[in-house]
């Protein structure tokens, strides 16, 4: 792995497709592109954090021209390596930053993606660099996680996500600087292991709704999920639209 490919160097790369294999069943997948094609209409989609394709491919298919933002080069390789792969631009870069070519009606940054920017300053950033490639009346599509802290008893700051004999998840918290982590472990047959933690910055739904005002946008939705499930003080995830001003 380079420095340069982040958390998703060559090695993840080559196996996230299938260690991600429930996101890409059609049940997780054809809700989202569903959304997200209705939400282009016939303008363009931009992709943040675009990995191997997951939800690109299936888009792009459906007509949509869509173009990604991606920081590992061994991710966007996997991308364009799988059929349809060469319909789908790609601009290596942090999708805090970098500048796509050309404007778009919809954007998104799925699977908690959003959380890989570390802190709010980036999470800030990100929502301008957002509108400054969307349309007037476009819209950004954020999915992630509600910050899990009510499953953190008092005194404790980690939450087990997979406990198994061959594998254990789970994420610890900071929740003076909303820093999070998660950690993996996982034993192989021969009793050897590996651990892997990956940095995250959790964020409130309320703060990404300010997040969207500083960059010029409104809330327009707020789901559940990618089926438009109404979104409650239950839900451990959201699918939140905003628009970019008409002006
Ligand atoms: C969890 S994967 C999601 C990939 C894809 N969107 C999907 O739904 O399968 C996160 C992806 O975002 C990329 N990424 C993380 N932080 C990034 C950043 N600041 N700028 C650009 N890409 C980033 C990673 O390299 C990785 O490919």
């Amino acid at each position: 792995m380079t420095d340069d490919d982040g958390y998703f160097g060559e090695s993840v790369a080559a196996t996230y497709d299938e260690s991600s294999a429930a996101m890409f069943a059609p049940g997780a997948v054809e809700p989202a592109v569903a959304v997200l094609a209705e939400l282009a209409g016939e303008g363009r989609a931009l992709e943040l954090g675009v990995g191997t394709g997951r939800i690109a491919l299936p888009l792009a298919r459906r007509g949509v021209g869509v173009h990604g933002i991606e920081l590992s080069r061994a991710m966007a390789d996997r991308l364009r390596a799988k059929p349809g792969g060469e319909a789908v631009g790609v601009t290596i870069g942090d999708f805090a930053t970098a500048r796509a070519p050309g404007t778009f009606s919809v954007a998104y940054l799925v699977f908690n993606t959003i959380m890989n920017l570390t802190t709010q300053d980036a999470q800030v950033d990100c929502f301008r660099n957002v509108a400054a490639h969307l349309e007037p009346g476009g819209t950004f599509v954020v999915e992630v996680m509600v910050p899990g802290l009510r499953r953190l008893p008092p005194g404790q700051n980690t939450v087990p996500f997979h406990v198994g004999t061959d594998r254990l998840g789970f994420d610890t918290y900071d929740t003076v600087t909303q820093a999070m982590s998660s950690h993996h472990v996982r034993v192989t047959e021969d009793g050897r292991g590996s651990f892997r933690s990956i940095p995250f910055r959790y964020v409130w739904p309320a703060e990404l709704d300010l997040m969207a005002r500083l960059a010029g946008m409104r809330l327009r939705e707020r789901w559940a999920d990618w089926n438009r499930a109404p979104f409650t003080s239950e839900s451990e995830s959201h699918v939140s639209v905003w628009e970019k001003a008409v002006d």
